[in-house]
């Protein structure tokens, strides 16, 4: 073997725009580089790490489960996955559930999952509505589900049989419904478009429509599952159970673990259909249960909400000092709207002060720190922000 190549990014791909720092621990919430500089991180891998960095829990699910079983092949059951996919079925009330690695891949089965129960149940329906701005991840059927503006010239011609209504704009959807349609999909709050809260009762409308015309309701909880809205799950905060629901992110803590659950009426998935080498893998799926148990148990819940009270807090105390214009969110999935379109070059600034923020669009600043974020972090950015903003105002 040639070692004489020495570590370097540029043999990195480049498909993101990355500070020049290599990340190389974590501990709750923060982040050290390789020059031992450390950063408080209220990005968390972009809402990935619910109980922080390389959180004990974690770390004991993949020892004692590396040291039992890591793989077994998805042709066979394993015990971890059966027991992960039974927490969730009693969890959400959705009782068959597929697991995958990647949130894209979850929505690509759900995708699939309504196509056929179209072909099945529907007349040969095979259409989906989805909403302008919405996020379902980069796989091409999920690019082309999304509304990003930005993804609508790449990679022509997309998978066909989206249609695309305004977010949170009930009237719209029931326009849209068709004897063409299939399902709707839809995130209970759009996150990379900016933290998007739709208006009450949105869900609950959506429900209902779905239910009078017949059409699959499938929510992208990819984001806002698992604990990050202060409920388990984001339908919950309107009593409006999808038949479908797809998550990710928080659920693996950091590990890639995501998956699709619905409704045993509508798992119309025959063998073959979905499928993916590590499906199900041991690993992964071990760590998904301690997370679920970590986040189910008993104040878990109460210290988001807690916590969401008091991040908000800091941001509107912001407002009347004219750096904020605005807080929106639910939860620890919070945003704040700035006066100008200076979000960049705050998420810069901070970035070479040691704080990690995120910037999903030129005027916003999102906020999604661990679920266990300690108040003394929040105290932190609550002393650090306001010199940022300042600064990044002046430029
Ligand atoms: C709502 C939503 N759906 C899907 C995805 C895609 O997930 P992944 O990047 O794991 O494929 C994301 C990622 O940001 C998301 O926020």
């Amino acid at each position: 073997m040639e070692h004489a190549l020495p570590p370097s990014p540029v043999h990195v791909l480049e498909t993101a725009v990355r500070p020049a720092a290599v990340m190389v621990r974590g501990a709750g919430d923060e982040l050290f580089d390789q020059d031992g500089k450390r950063y408080l991180d209220f990005v968390q891998g972009w809402a990935v790490n619910s109980l922080g960095h390389s959180p004990e829990a974690v770390a004991r699910a993949l020892r004692t489960q590396a040291s039992a079983l890591v793989h077994s092949s998805a042709g066979y059951f394993n015990a971890p996955q059966v027991q992960l996919c039974t927490t969730l079925a009693r969890l959400s009330g959705l009782e068959r559930t597929f697991l995958c690695a990647t949130g894209a891949e979850a929505n690509e089965s759900a995708i699939k999952l309504a196509r056929k129960w179209g072909q099945r149940e529907r007349g040969g329906a095979w259409e989906i509505v989805t909403t302008a701005d919405a996020f379902h991840g980069r796989t091409l059927a999920t690019m082309s589900a999304s509304g990003k503006s930005a993804f609508a010239p790449l990679f022509e011609p997309k998978v066909q049989g989206f249609r695309k209504v305004p977010f949170g704009d009930a009237a719209a959807v029931e326009a849209a419904l068709d004897e063409r349609v299939a399902a709707v999909l839809v995130e209970p709050i759009q996150g990379e478009a900016g933290v998007v809260v739709p208006p009450r009762g949105y869900l609950r409308q959506l429900r209902e429509l779905c239910s009078a015309q017949g059409v699959l309701l499938m929510f992208d909880e990819v984001q806002t599952g698992v604990g990050r809205t202060g409920a388990l799950f984001a339908f919950e905060h309107e009593g409006a159970r999808p038949d479908v629901m797809t998550l990710g992110k928080g659920l693996g803590a950091g590990v890639p673990l995501a998956a699709m659950l619905c409704d045993a009426r509508v798992a119309c998935f025959e063998p073959g259909d979905q499928g993916g080498t590590y499906s199900g893998n041991a690993l992964t799926s071990a760590v998904g249960q301690a997370v679920l148990e970590a986040v189910t148990a008993p104040g878990f819940l109460d210290h988001v909400n807690a916590m969401s009270v008091k991040l908000r807090g800091v941001l509107e105390a912001l407002v009347p000092r004219g750096l904020v214009a605005s807080v929106r969110g639910a939860g620890l999935l919070l945003a704040a709207e700035l006066p100008a379109a200076t979000a960049s070059d705050v998420v810069r600034r901070a970035h070479a002060e040691g704080l990690l923020l995120n910037a999903p669009r030129p005027n916003l600043l999102r906020f999604m720190p661990a679920l266990n974020v300690l108040p003394a972090s929040i105290d932190e950015l609550a002393e650090r922000l306001p010199g940022l903003l300042e600064a990044a105002g002046r430029s």
